[in-house]
C-alpha cells in the first residue's frame, strides 16, 4: 500500500512535470471593437479573452471561462487597480498558459508502466473551443454606469464588456455551438452563476448548454466581530457600478442597502433556470480570508497563522470554521437540489480548484467518493450521471491539495 502511494506520487509528479513541459500558452486577443460601444476595462482600454481553438470533434463544442479576481467597491479601491492587470488591458500578460479545465491534452500515456492513467487524465473538454475572459472591470460583469467622472477616467462598464466579449464569440463560430460550458473560478465563478441565463439566451436552442462556478458561492455571513462586513462591501460594489439593473434578481429599484442580495448566490442562484454546477470547497480560504475573518475583523493578527495554512488553527478557531461551513452547506441546501444540479463541496481549504492541473485531474488530485472534479463535471455535463455530493468535516479528507497558501487576497 506504501508502495502503491509512493508511485502514484511519483507517477503523478512526473506526469505534472511533463504537462508542464507542454503546456499550451495562448495569445491574447483584445476586442478593439467593444471601444465604440462604451465596453472597456476600468481604464477604458479594450477588454480580452484568450482563445485555444477547438479541433476534432470538439470543433463546434465552447468552453468559456471567465478570469476572477474580486472585485473593486468604491472609488479607492478601483483608482488601486485601474492601472493593474485587473483594470487595464494594457497590463495584461499577452500569453497564458491553459491548464486544468483549459487544457487541450486527453491523456498522457509515457507506455511501459501498469498505471491506466488515460483513464484517469481525459477531461471531457480537452478538443473544444476554449476562451478565458479576462477580467478587468472590478464587478464580475455586471457594471454599465454612462457617466466617466473626467477626474478619475474610471469606467464601470463589466456588464457591457460581457456582452462585446460574447458577441465576437458568437461571431467567431461560438454561434454555431452544439455544447457549451460557462465557467469562472472566484469573482468569474461568481459571474458564470449570474450571467448563466444570459449565456443560454446566446446561443442556439438546440445546443446543450450549463454553467460551472468554481469558488463562486461568496455567502452571506457575519465576520468575527459580528459585522456585516461582506454584505457592506457587495453593497458598495452593486452601488458604484450601476449593476442591479444587469442582475437577475435585481432588475426593478431595490431600497438601498439591499442591493447585495442580487449578488449573493444563496439568494439570486435559485432563479437561474440553466443546469448549474456548483464547485466550491467548503473552507474556502478566500472567503475564510475575507468574509470570515477580514483583517479589520482581526486587529491583532491573532489569526495570521491560521489564514495562511488551516493546520496551524486552533482548536477554537477550527471551531469558528466548523460553524462557517456548516452556514455554508445551509446557503448551498437553501437553494434546493433538483436534478440538473450538480454538487461538488469538497472539504479542503482551497479556492479555485478547476484551473490546476493538480486539483482539476490527476492521480492524486481531490476526490469525492473516488471521483476527480474532472470526471463530476464531465458526468454531468454529458448526463452520464448526476452529481451532488458533500465531503465529512475537516480534516476527514485525505484527496486534498495541501498547499500553504500566499497572503493574497484575490478572489
Ligand atoms: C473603500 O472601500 C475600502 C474597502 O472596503 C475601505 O477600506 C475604504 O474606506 C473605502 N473608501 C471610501 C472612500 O469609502
Ligand atoms: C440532461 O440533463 C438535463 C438537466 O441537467 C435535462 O434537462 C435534459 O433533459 C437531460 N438530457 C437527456 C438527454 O437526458
Ligand atoms: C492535506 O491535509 C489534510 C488535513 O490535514 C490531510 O488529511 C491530507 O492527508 C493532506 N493531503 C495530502 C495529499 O497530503
Amino acid at each position: 500500500m506504501l508502495y502503491a502511494n509512493f508511485y502514484t506520487w511519483a507517477y503523478a509528479l512526473i506526469l505534472l512535470i511533463l504537462l508542464k513541459a507542454e503546456a499550451n500558452f495562448v495569445d491574447i486577443t483584445y476586442v478593439e471593437s467593444a471601444i465604440p460601444k462604451g465596453a472597456v476595462c476600468l481604464d477604458g482600454s479594450p477588454p480580452a479573452y484568450h482563445l485555444s481553438a477547438g479541433f476534432g470533434s470538439g470543433v463546434n463544442n465552447w468552453l468559456v471561462h471567465l478570469e476572477g479576481g474580486g472585485w473593486c467597491n468604491n472609488i479607492t479601491t478601483c483608482l488601486a487597480r485601474k492601472n493593474t492587470h485587473l483594470g487595464s488591458s494594457r497590463q495584461m500578460a499577452k500569453q497564458l498558459a491553459f491548464s486544468g479545465i483549459l487544457s487541450n491534452t486527453q491523456t498522457f500515456n509515457p507506455g511501459g508502466c501498469s498505471f491506466h492513467l488515460e483513464e484517469v487524465l481525459g477531461s471531457d473538454f480537452y478538443n473544444w473551443n476554449k476562451v478565458k475572459v479576462r477580467y478587468c472591470d472590478g464587478s464580475s460583469f455586471t457594471g454599465d454606469v454612462e457617466r466617466v467622472d473626467p477626474a478619475t477616467n474610471l469606467h464601470y462598464r463589466g456588464a457591457r464588456v460581457w456582452l462585446a466579449v460574447m458577441e465576437e464569440l458568437l461571431a467567431r463560430g461560438m454561434s454555431k455551438a452544439e455544447n457549451a460550458l460557462l465557467s469562472g473560478c472566484s469573482a468569474g465563478g461568481l459571474a458564470s452563476i449570474l450571467h448563466c441565463d444570459s449565456f443560454r439566451d446566446l446561443l442556439p436552442a438546440s445546443a446543450k448548454v450549463k454553467c460551472l462556478s468554481d469558488a463562486g458561492y461568496f455567502i452571506n455571513v457575519k465576520d468575527i466581530s459580528g459585522a456585516e462586513h461582506i454584505k457592506a462591501f457587495y453593497n458598495d460594489v452593486v452601488t458604484t457600478h450601476g449593476s442591479a439593473k444587469n442582475l437577475p434578481l435585481c432588475t426593478s429599484m431595490i431600497e438601498p442597502g439591499m442591493a447585495s442580495i442580487c449578488f449573493f448566490p444563496q439568494y439570486m442562484a435559485q432563479e437561474i433556470e440553466t443546469p448549474l454546477f456548483i464547485l466550491n470547497a467548503a473552507y474556502d480560504s478566500w472567503q475564510i480570508k475575507n468574509i470570515l475573518v477580514p483583517t479589520v475583523a482581526d486587529r491583532h493578527g491573532t489569526w495570521h497563522d491560521c489564514k495562511l495554512d488551516i493546520k496551524l488553527c486552533s482548536s477554537a478557531q477550527l471551531q469558528i470554521m466548523q460553524e462557517f461551513r456548516l452556514e455554508f452547506l445551509n446557503a448551498v441546501n437553501g437553494l434546493g437540489t433538483p436534478s440538473s444540479r450538480g454538487l461538488f463541496i469538497n472539504s479542503c481549504y482551497a479556492h479555485c480548484q478547476s484551473e490546476m492541473q493538480e486539483t482539476w485531474l490527476l492521480p492524486n488530485s481531490p476526490m469525492l467518493d473516488k471521483i476527480p472534479i474532472a470526471e463530476a463535471v464531465g458526468d454531468w455535463f454529458y448526463n452520464r450521471s448526476a452529481f451532488q455530493k458533500i465531503d465529512c468535516p475537516y480534516p476527514c479528507d485525505s484527496t486534498c491539495y495541501n498547499i500553504s497558501l500566499q497572503d493574497n487576497s484575490e478572489a
